[in-house]
Order: C-alpha cells, then sequence, then structure tokens
C-alpha cells in the first residue's frame, strides 16, 4: 500500500487529551494527558484513588471516558472501538489478579497464550509448529522460566506467576504493553528481575507501568508519569519529579 497513512510515521503510540470520566459526579479522571511515544517504557506513580487503573481502563475499552481524546498510532480513535476490538489492535494489558491456570504446566499456560482464540482443547492436543515450540521456548527463557516448563504453575512462587502472566500476554505480541502493580507482593529480588523483564520488553515494544514500587521504578530508568486526583501533576525522570513540592506533598511525603 502506498497511501498517506502507511507512510506516516508515528508520533505517538497512545495520546490521550482532555480525557475525563467521572462516576456518580465524582470525577476520577480530571483533563488527562498523556503522550507515550513508540518503543517508549513509561512508569505511572501516584497515590491509591489517583486514576492509575481508570486511565488503563480507558485505554484499553472497558471503560468509556465522557470526553476526551484517546488515540493509538495517531489515527486510531480508541473511543470508537470496544475492549475486544482494542485487545486485537495490539494493546495488551496484565491485571493486578494473576489469570494463571494452576492445575496447567507453565508450558501449557504458554501454549493457551499463544492458542488464543483456538481455545483449550486445540492448545492441550493440537500438533504445535517449529515455529510455535521455538516461540514459547523463547519466551520461557525471557521470563526466567525455561527449567520449570514442566511444572505445573500452581508450585510457581507469588513472583514467577506474574512474570508466566507477563510472558503470556507478550506472546500474543501486543505492540503496547500495559502493567498494573506487577510488584505488588514480591520479593525484593523479585522486584528487580521484573524491572529487568520489563525494560528488556521494552527493547521492541511499548510498556506503560503502574506501580508504587520506588525502589522498582527507579530500576526502570524510565520517564516517570505522577497522577493525583485524575490529572498529571509531574513528569520527568524520577529523580526530577521527586524534587517537586507538588509530588512530595501529594505522594512521596505522605
Ligand atoms: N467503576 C467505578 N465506580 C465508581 N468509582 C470508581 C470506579 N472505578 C474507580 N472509581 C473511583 O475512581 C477513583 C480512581 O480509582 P483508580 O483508578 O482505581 O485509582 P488507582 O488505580 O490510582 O488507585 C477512586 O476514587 C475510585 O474509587
Ligand atoms: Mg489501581
Amino acid at each position: 500500500m502506498t497511501t498517506a497513512l502507511s507512510q506516516h510515521k508515528v508520533e505517538s503510540i497512545l495520546y490521550l487529551n482532555g480525557v475525563n470520566k467521572s462516576f456518580d459526579g465524582f470525577k476520577a479522571i480530571n483533563n488527562l494527558a498523556l503522550d507515550i511515544a513508540p518503543g517508549e517504557l513509561r512508569a505511572i506513580i501516584g497515590p491509591n484513588g489517583a486514576g492509575k487503573s481508570t486511565m488503563m481502563d480507558i485505554i484499553t475499552g472497558k471503560t468509556k471516558p465522557d470526553s476526551g481524546e484517546v488515540r493509538f498510532k495517531d489515527y486510531i480513535d480508541l473511543t470508537k472501538h470496544d475492549e475486544a476490538d482494542i485487545a486485537n489492535l495490539g494493546i495488551g494489558r496484565k491485571f493486578q489478579k494473576p489469570t494463571v491456570i494452576e492445575s496447567l504446566t507453565i508450558w501449557q499456560n504458554l501454549d493457551l497464550a499463544l492458542a488464543g482464540g483456538r481455545g483449550i482443547w486445540q492448545a492441550m492436543f493440537a500438533t504445535l509448529s517449529g515455529e510455535q515450540k521455538a516461540r514459547i521456548e523463547q519466551v520461557l527463557d525471557m521470563i526466567g522460566l525455561y527449567e520449570k516448563r514442566a511444572e505445573l504453575a500452581v508450585n510457581l512462587s507469588h513472583g514467577q506467576k506474574q512474570w508466566l502472566e507477563i510472558g503470556m500476554l507478550f506472546i500474543q505480541e501486543p505492540e503496547v504493553l500495559l502493567v498494573d502493580e506487577p510488584a505488588g507482593g514480591m520479593t525484593d529480588v523479585e522486584t528487580m528481575e521484573t524491572a529487568r523483564l520489563l525494560k528488556d520488553i521494552s527493547q521492541n515494544h511499548s510498556v506503560i507501568v503502574v506501580e508504587h514500587d520506588m525502589e522498582f521504578v527507579r530500576a526502570l530508568e524510565s520517564k516517570v508519569t505522577v497522577l493525583h486526583e485524575g490529572s498529571v501533576i509531574a513528569e520527568g525522570s524520577l529523580d526530577q519529579v521527586s524534587a517537586q513540592e507538588r509530588v512530595i506533598e501529594v505522594y512521596l511525603g505522605r
């Protein structure tokens, strides 16, 4: 294709502007603006109730904004798409609660995620192509669970389950990964491993990660956006935003 659109260089993988969302008169998202470049790794921080998860809900189509622009790759208006469409467009989300199937092995969980629409029966009994096997092995390696591939997921630590979950999202090859509080409940070592994993993924994907753990956010070495009461109050490196009066007041100083 040689249309103007196919030659267009993407400026923003995700672009939000003037976004508002109220729940029963309570303004959870207030004139929110966010601009994520292709391939960027961005950390979103902010106190409880700041609107971080609601922002993710709006990007993924789970929640419709009352007003404002929400765009994917500059030209796709996400407010006109539903949740299933948005996932198919290439925006993948990892929720706080794991969706790993504990009675299956690590390999089978990845196989199932790779199968996507093919369903559990296909995933369990269909013969995998060499390409599919290689893909599963590549992801196992990336999430550090290759040696454990034949074990049941129930035997994984909390941190390992989260990595499997990230692997299950990654194997579906989304362009953008949204990750909500991956380090919650992890040991310090697991937390640092998770930062490494997300940095790895961000080498050729855009990643937005919401997290409370400051050591984790520091290890990401990414640009940080601070949300408060549904708006961005600061943006920059962790050191830059941590030095801002308003941020100390509403978040770091608590
Ligand atoms: N579906 C909903 N109905 C009513 N209130 C909601 C709903 N979702 C979120 N909220 C409210 O919106 C605010 C932002 O919530 P949330 O986005 O979950 O914050 P965060 O993830 O930053 O902790 C909170 O005050 C929360 O209670
Ligand atoms: Mg949340």
